[in-house]
């Protein structure tokens, strides 16, 4: 695929829920490579958005490409085989699983699907995966603890490599650092920054000093359309988006 192909365009993309246009001919490209964030006051349709590109929704009416193939409409299982992967605004861990059980079946995707009729010691590459991430995510002293018992910064990190496992080309992460301490948010940040080293990210993100740190491009959302795109600092600057959304912004929860 040419390197000039961005990662991810979303075409004219709309879903209504009754008269709620949730999301409304939204348009925007993500690089390759890149971190892209989304950001918007709440209900402005960001988790919508994620939804109708990873397969969990399906759009009225737009175009979703990944990679340069049309992927409107596929089912979710398919996008991930392709490298499409996504984490939740809502934690979505087994939590009744150990941290290491969690992160196997995540990384099973990386398995040819005869390996599911052998047993689970034939997957190799899904173990050494699984002792890549517990390394790196710094999880190795909660290996074996259930994922329900991990404080809440640490789920939501686990939840980021649970995303990760089956080395995704695209990454989708929706506010990652909801309700974490300012210690944990900068924890996160540093490594979001290390994971976009091997996928693409598209970042939802309340935290206005994360997302002007860490983005290469800012989608500004408003009523489920684009008020702005561009460079962070640029997007900052636009006295729009001051006036619709930092003006009146307020932290507020979901
Ligand atoms: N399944 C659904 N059925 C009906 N309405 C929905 C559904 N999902 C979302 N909505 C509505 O669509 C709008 C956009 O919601 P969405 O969750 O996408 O916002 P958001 O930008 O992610 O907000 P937040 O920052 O609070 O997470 C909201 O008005 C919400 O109530
Ligand atoms: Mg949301």
């Amino acid at each position: 695929m040419n390197q000039e192909t961005p990662i991810l365009e979303v075409r004219d993309l709309s879903v209504a829920f009754g008269p709620l246009v949730a999301v409304d001919r939204m348009s925007f490209s993500a690089q390759r490579g890149h971190i892209t964030s989304v950001i918007g006051p709440n209900g402005a349709g960001k988790s919508t958005l994620f939804n109708l590109v990873s397969g969990a929704l399906r759009p009225g009416s737009g175009a979703v490409l990944f990679d340069g193939a049309d992927i409107t409409r596929e089912r979710p299982d398919r996008l991930v085989r392709r490298g499409l992967s996504r984490s939740f605004q809502i934690t979505n861990l087994f939590a009744e699983l150990p941290v290491v059980e969690n992160l196997r079946l995540a990384a099973q995707v990386l398995e040819s699907p005869w390996k599911a009729l052998l047993p689970t010691s034939a997957s190799k590459r899904t173990r050494d995966r699984v002792e890549e991430l517990v390394e790196r995510f710094k999880l190795e002293e909660k290996r074996d603890e259930r994922a329900g018992f991990l404080s809440h910064g640490e789920q939501r990190r686990l939840e980021i490599a649970v995303a990760l496992a089956g080395r995704p080309r695209l990454l989708l992460l929706d506010e990652p650092t909801q309700g974490m301490s300012h210690g944990d948010t900068l924890d996160t940040a540093e490594l979001i920054r290390q994971v976009a080293q091997e996928a693409s990210i598209i970042l939802i993100e309340h935290d206005i000093d994360l997302v002007m740190n860490l983005s290469d491009n800012v989608v500004v959302m408003h009523q489920g359309r684009k008020l702005a795109e561009g460079p962070p600092q640029e997007v900052r600057g636009n006295p729009v988006v001051q006036a619709a959304y930092f003006g009146t912004q307020v932290h507020a929860e979901n």
